[in-house]
């Protein structure tokens, strides 16, 4: 029990009959025999994944008899120098890997180690959806950068985790047994995710002691094989904690020297470590500001001790304070632009500044940050949440990618011309040395890892975009499907069109037009609760009295907040007739009875979106039923559960919203739904 949610997507399940088949060679030749390479990995991959997908037992040996067919993985090095008679310069970046099925060989080579890896899932993944194509192409990433965030404690709890317990940690110290973390890096690098940042943003010191380095260097020795690096969270006063100094001044000679000895003693052991996390002066977390510093100066700090060891600071932009609702230009959206624009070309090289998608937090719309466009000398890159904190935490299905592209192909139109999000994460659009993405994943110990099934999809998803912001959501979905639930048509196209349902039904049922997500924002980021937005100093708010509702955020009579966006886009936001309905309530102030470029009032809309999207909501159930005939009892019974609860909570939902919005405006529902008793 559990095996399959366990393997995920490498289930590596016998290809059903009647799918083609060709031949394959009989042997598998690693170009590198030692076992912590990813070469070595690959070929042992190949074994189990072909065995399992086809019955086939191949042996695995370190050169090919010349004549013989045979699988063949290596770095395009190695595979040169063994045959020198074949040079082959296929045009790969790092991490990238040459793919070729022509003739009797199958060659998988990297441009290092790692990218041999990525192929040889790639060749698993075509075989294991019975795909025999002749094919022969280089890939190469979008960015270097495509890592994964953990927000795990020492103490083994997991923050907005919703499967359970931490695999890393436990009562303060790494856990014994890290099968589960060679597991979990197993699945990593299948989708080519990079490093993995294993500790919480929220740090704790403890992470830095001896014991607990060490700790870190056995995770790093498992994750090593599979070509994931690791990376850890920081505490910025750790100094102040660890050692009898009374300051964590990033500008002090004592702080300095003590940053750059931990990071020697730390690449003493993990050599090659990833790099640090900070989160700084964020939600009571310490920083450079307590002592008059910039934050540059704070990141700077590290990423001078990282450089000797090629390693990398990421440093977040979440950075904001605590608002006073009763004034009307205070935004906390604004903070992000506020704090970093000003000290762009202040980061050192190796630092990159993690955006969250939206200027807020999360939420199940919002616009792009801004940020984005103002930072033209310093590299960048984008944090997304797999766990789904505001969004059902696991217990609603939402298929994440629809989200996250409409973010990443958004056109900030920077100095008026195409300047897409995605190319200005990785680095391209402004021609910086790094640049990706981050993924929130949260993983535990629960069996599925996220705690539900099709939530996997989203990290399935969250890697192959990584790799290649352009690819389809749907044909990844599919991609995923068939490698997680097998070949039937009915169960491809049903969860298919449950998982493109999915976010549009979430943003129905909870907050509409911009307005964010609703979700009780003070503790738990669960069930609705849209009174819990106001009145508080989070500033995320609605400003929904009687009459009227949404944030004016332009430059004419609100916040400011739309003038952070480069002219075009700041004149779009600018103007309510040409903010699009699903963003107004976020850049305007408006009585409920203003209608929206669909014809409908906003207190109608919110009206109609509820009952939809509970509709929909419950709709999910039946098509799960559907399936019944097509699944085993394990995976059915625990998707239907879920299922049902969210079909139940869609109601909570809509029933909390309309009634609250109702109450509040004594505006009666055209359709005679909302209100009755
Ligand atoms: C959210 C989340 C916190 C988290 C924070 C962050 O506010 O609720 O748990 O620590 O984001 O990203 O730093």
């Amino acid at each position: 029990a559990g095996e399959d949610g366990l393997q995920a997507w490498l289930r590596y399940a016998p290809l059903p009959r009647g799918h083609h088949r060709s031949s394959l060679p009989s042997r598998i030749v690693a170009l590198n025999d030692s076992s912590s390479s990813p070469v070595y990995t690959a070929g042992q991959e190949l074994q189990k994944g072909i065995l399992g997908i086809l019955g086939e037992d191949l042996e695995i040996c370190d050169s090919a008899p010349a004549g013989n067919s045979a699988i063949l993985v290596g770095t395009v090095g190695q595979y040169n120098k063994v045959y020198q008679d074949a040079t082959l310069h296929p045009d790969l970046s790092e991490d990238g890997f040459w793919l070729s099925t022509q003739g009797t060989t199958v060659r998988i080579l990297g441009q290092n180690e790692r990218g041999v890896l990525y192929g040889a899932f790639e060749y698993l993944s075509m075989l294991a959806q019975g795909n025999f194509s002749t094919v022969e192409y280089p890939t190469n990433p979008s960015a270097p950068i495509r890592w994964t965030n953990e927000w795990d404690n020492m103490d083994g709890s997991i923050e907005r985790g919703f499967a359970g317990n931490s695999i890393f940690f436990d009562d303060g110290a790494i856990v014994a047994n890290l099968t589960r973390a060679a597991e979990y890096a197993r699945l990593l690098a299948s989708i080519r995710v990079n490093a993995v940042i294993v500790n919480n943003v929220n740090a704790n010191y403890t992470t830095l002691q001896p014991d607990n380095i060490e700790g870190l260097g056995r995770i790093a020795d498992v994750f090593r094989p599979y070509g994931v690096q690791l990376g850890m969270s920081l505490y910025f006063a750790s100094p102040a904690n660890i050692t009898n100094l009374t300051t964590y001044d990033p500008l002090d000679s004592r702080v300095i020297a003590f940053w750059n000895d931990k990071t020697d003693e730390i690449y003493q052991r993990i050599p090659d470590m990833a790099g640090y996390l900070v989160k700084a002066n964020s939600e009571g977390q310490p920083g450079p500001i307590q002592y008059n510093r910039t934050l540059a100066q704070g990141a700077n700090l590290f990423a001078k001790a990282l450089k000797p060891h090629g390693g990398i600071l990421m440093f977040r932009a979440f950075v904001y304070d605590q608002l006073n609702e009763s004034d009307w230009k205070a935004d906390r959206a604004k903070a992000a632009v506020d704090y970093f624009q000003p000290l762009d070309g202040d980061f050192d090289d190796n630092v990159v500044v993690q955006i969250k998608y939206g200027p807020i937090d999360f939420q199940v719309r919002e616009p792009v940050s801004p940020l984005f466009a103002n930072l033209r000398n310093t590299s960048t890159a984008i944090e997304l949440q797999v766990t789904q904190e505001y969004l059902g935490q696991q217990c609603h299905v939402i298929y994440l990618p629809p989200l996250w592209k409409t973010i990443t192909n958004f056109d900030l139109r920077v100095d008026n011309s195409t300047s897409l999000v995605r190319n200005i994460m990785t680095g391209q659009h402004f021609d910086r040395p790094l640049g990706g993405s981050a993924g929130v994943v949260n993983v535990g110990q629960n069996t599925t890892w996220l705690g539900s099934h099709l939530a996997m999809s989203n990290l399935y998803a969250y890697g192959r975009l990584a790799w290649d912001w352009t690819a389809d959501p749907t044909e990844i979905l599919q991609d995923w499907i068939r490698l997680t639930f097998g070949h039937n048509q009915q169960v491809i196209d049903t969860i298919t069109e449950m998982s493109l349902a999915s976010w549009p039904a979430y943003e129905n049922y909870s907050g509409n037009l911009g307005i964010q997500t609703l979700t009780d924002i003070l503790y738990t980021h669960f069930g609705p609760n849209p009174q819990s937005q106001d009145n508080n100093g989070w500033g995320q708010w609605t400003r929904a009295d009687k009459a009227s509702i949404g944030m004016d955020r332009t430059v004419s009579n609100g916040t400011g907040y739309s003038g952070q966006y480069p002219p075009e886009i700041a004149s779009l936001y600018e103007d309510i007739s040409t903010t699009p309905d699903d963003l107004l309530l976020w850049f305007h102030h408006v009585n409920y009875t203003h209608t929206l470029t669909s014809g409908k009032s906003v207190i109608q809309h919110f009206y109609d979106a509820h009952y939809a999207g509970a509709l929909t909501a419950h709709s999910f159930v039946g098509m799960w039923e559907s399936l019944k005939p097509y699944m085993d009892t394990e995976r059915y019974d625990d998707v239907l559960f879920r299922q049902k609860f969210q079909a139940g909570h869609a109601l909570v939902w809509r029933d909390a919203i309309t009634n609250f919005y109702h109450n509040l405006s004594g505006i009666p529902d055209e359709a005679g739904r909302v209100g009755h008793h």
